[in-house]
């Protein structure tokens, strides 16, 4: 047997003796998306930890979702394979700095996408998802004076589709903010009868140029639906994985990114997890998210929020 296959026989043998569950982002490597119980976007990822019956969670995504996973599921034991899997929107939004803004805006709703610390939740009225955005700020009332954090592009995308005119955190992501407006439109000529799919973290001139704007899970679905046979992708390139497997017949094309060697983006924080460190993590048990109690208590409540206003 090959070390890969013996490193999967490994895993799966731990995952049944320990009564564990993997859960992976579309943005996974390949080999990770195979081995997990569950494969999706952030809310799903969430609306799993919720509910799991196994005793121990391993994310394979990055440090916001095995916190996400941990705060809704205080009393399980959750590992994520590497704990340097962080996420540069997340980091572009440090928690006493969010703080202060949130002072100098009294009155507002405090809306936080999930890419954010639990510290940041704290601060926050209402979690979202690239997923439930939409949803929940055209539930708020419609004089309603609203903070979006910490997504930029996002929040300008939705203050644009929803007709709202929150006041914007200034951060972003950056593997987003780096697809070429250029790239695509050459790509366009290309494969002119291609349809182009962004996710809403990505720069205004990109998302102008999209057939489709959402999660990873909405541009899934588009591709399983849509009759076009080729598509151009801007967002993280793990999830072209997912999209080929429903989708054999159809062709994926990922946007390159603005100065890069490479023809496709990754997000270097979610491929730090590995098979190698999956495996040592389930054997090991390490390393465990930790949050202290006062910080769970208060992070959960804009999560539960969440779920509940996007039934
Ligand atoms: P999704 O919730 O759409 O999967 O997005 C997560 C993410 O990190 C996007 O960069
Ligand atoms: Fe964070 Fe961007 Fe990576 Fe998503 S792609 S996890 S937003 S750094």
């Amino acid at each position: 047997m090959d070390k890969k296959n013996e490193l999967i026989e490994k895993i799966n043998a731990l995952k049944k003796e320990k009564n564990a569950v993997i859960m992976a982002h579309y943005y996974q490597s390949a080999e990770i998306q195979d081995i997990a119980d569950i494969v999706g976007d952030s809310l799903a990822l969430a609306q799993w930890a919720a509910n799991t019956k196994a005793d121990i969670m391993v994310v394979c995504g990055v440090h916001f979702m095995g916190e996400t996973a941990k705060i809704l599921s205080p009393k399980k034991k959750v590992l994520v394979p590497d704990k340097n899997a962080g996420c540069s929107l997340a980091d572009s939004c440090p928690a006493d700095e969010f703080a202060k803004f949130i002072q100098q805006h009294p009155d507002h709703i405090v809306v936080s996408y999930v890419n954010t610390t639990a510290a940041v939740k704290t601060l926050t009225d209402i979690v979202v998802t690239s997923t439930n955005a939409r949803k929940i700020i055209d539930q708020l009332p419609k004089d309603a004076k609203i903070i979006f954090a910490p997504d930029r592009n996002f929040g300008n995308y939705l203050n644009n589709v929803t007709g709202r005119n929150m006041v914007l955190w200034n951060g972003g992501c950056h593997v987003h903010e780096q697809f070429s407006v250029e790239k695509l439109i050459e790509l366009k000529r290309q494969y002119p009868t291609a349809k182009v799919l962004a996710h809403p973290e990505c720069k205004n001139s990109v998302l102008q140029l999209a057939d489709v704007i959402g999660s990873t899970q909405a541009l899934l679905n588009y591709t399983q639906q849509n009759t076009a046979t080729e598509f151009l992708i801007a967002t993280e390139s793990g999830i072209l994985h997912e999209m080929q497997k429903h989708s054999p017949h159809k062709r994926f094309i990922p946007v390159p990114p603005i100065d890069s060697m490479h023809d496709c983006n990754e997000c270097h924080y979610m491929r730090l997890n590995t098979l190698e460190k999956l495996y040592a993590c389930l054997r090991d048990e390490t390393p465990e998210i930790t949050i202290a109690t006062d910080t769970q208590k208060k992070a959960i409540r804009p999560i539960l929020k969440m779920l509940e206003m996007s039934k």
